[in-house]
């Protein structure tokens, strides 16, 4: 991995292990997307999923947002359903609503069909298109990969679609806790595999999204998704790249999150980002900008951004970002001028 010696001296990474930085760095999930003119080119030619498969595609995608965003971190153009293929669970994008599954998983016996998960055999698109991206970034912004967590890629196998209140999920948890556990098993054991698989392709940090496990109470998140995602997070640990872990709504889990690891994590914004931090204690914050406020004028979005600022008050270890992705109907300078500003604010201010 020559590419990391660029990376020593990298804001981002030296934001994710609490170290000083020149400025704030800022990245956005979702950085590339449909509010994007040059994404909206390639879209228009291929779906989400062509995309994902084709190498150059993902590369070029990923590379451009970042290059025209200015941004401080790349991630690459992938999607959290991709590894399931694999392992026999076929599925579609359907635009405007996501995800949905061919043969959404019942109880046991479905889950007893899911097959051994191998990245060389079911993902190669994927560490193709990372090695690509990091050649085409030539040293200009480290590279972050990512895969879902064993429950939010659950709940899109057991929904068959995206859902609102997760019942079907949880009642595979109650009612069939075997099944979930086997579910849950094989599902984390393909998502640390997959994350090592992009690591050994040369990305510089990882991020677990958990998007839908703040549906949970805490006590239920501590029995049925901790333990797991907490296997993944120890098998990550020895390869020394940032660990970051986000999901959504999760202000009353941010304990229990810790406990099962991660190095930086992400947080909404329905928890201010100062008390976030102080429930997680010794780690790096990301996040916590409502993707909406990008919606109003420049001003709206600098004094939000000014307040979040303020809230860290120039602790080490923050990465600015939104709360979840950049939403379609966002207009574009809107998001270059938020990094723009953050960049301006916290340079003068170190
Ligand atoms: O951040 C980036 O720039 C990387 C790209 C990325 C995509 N998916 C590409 C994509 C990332 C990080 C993801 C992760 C992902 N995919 C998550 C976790 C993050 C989150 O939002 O909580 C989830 C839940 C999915 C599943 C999924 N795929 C959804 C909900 C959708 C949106 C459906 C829609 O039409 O709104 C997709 C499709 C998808 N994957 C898009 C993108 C950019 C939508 C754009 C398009 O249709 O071109």
């Amino acid at each position: 991995m020559p590419h990391l010696a660029y990376f020593e001296n990298d804001n981002f990474l030296r934001a994710c292990w609490k170290k000083e930085t020149e400025f704030t760095p800022i990245w956005l999930m979702r950085q590339a997307g449909r509010y994007l003119e040059s994404y909206r080119k390639v879209r228009a030619k291929n779906d989400v999923l062509t995309i994902c498969k084709t190498p150059e595609l993902s590369a070029k995608v990923t590379v451009d947002a970042t290059t025209e965003l200015g941004v401080d971190a790349a991630i690459i153009f992938a999607d959290i359903m991709l590894p399931l293929e694999g392992i026999g669970q076929s599925f579609k994008i359907v635009d405007g609503v996501g995800p949905v599954v061919e043969k959404p998983i019942g109880g046991m016996e479905e889950v007893k069909t899911i097959g051994k998960f191998s990245p060389r055999d079911h993902v190669p698109f994927v560490t193709d298109a990372i090695k690509l991206a990091i050649q085409k970034l030539d040293g200009r912004a480290p590279l972050i990969g990512f895969s879902g967590a064993p429950f939010t890629l659950a709940s899109y196998l057991i929904e068959g679609s995206p859902s609102r209140d997760f019942t079907k999920t949880k009642r595979m948890m109650y009612a069939e806790p075997e099944a979930w556990k086997l579910l849950m098993v094989k599902l984390s054991s393909m998502v640390s595999d997959y994350l090592l698989a992009q690591i050994r392709a040369g990305v510089d940090a990882v991020q677990l999204f958990d998007s839908w496990s703040g549906c949970l109470s805490p006590s239920d998140y501590e029995e049925f998704v901790l333990p797991f995602n907490k296997q993944i997070f120890d098998r990550l640990k020895p390869s020394a790249v940032p660990r970051i872990h986000f999901g959504v709504g999760t202000a009353g889990i941010l304990k229990a999150m810790r406990e099962a690891g991660g190095d930086v994590f992400g947080v909404d914004w329905r928890i201010s980002i100062d008390e976030a931090w102080s429930i997680l204690g010794h780690v790096a914050i990301q996040g916590n900008l409502d993707p909406a406020i990008l919606l109003g004028a420049n001003d709206l979005v600098h004094s939000r951004s000014k307040d979040i600022l303020a809230r860290i008050g120039g602790r080490p270890g923050h990465i600015f970002n939104l709360g979840h992705g950049v939403l379609p109907d966002t207009p574009p300078e809107h998001v270059k001028n938020l990094v723009q500003f953050i960049h301006g604010t916290t340079k003068t201010k170190r």
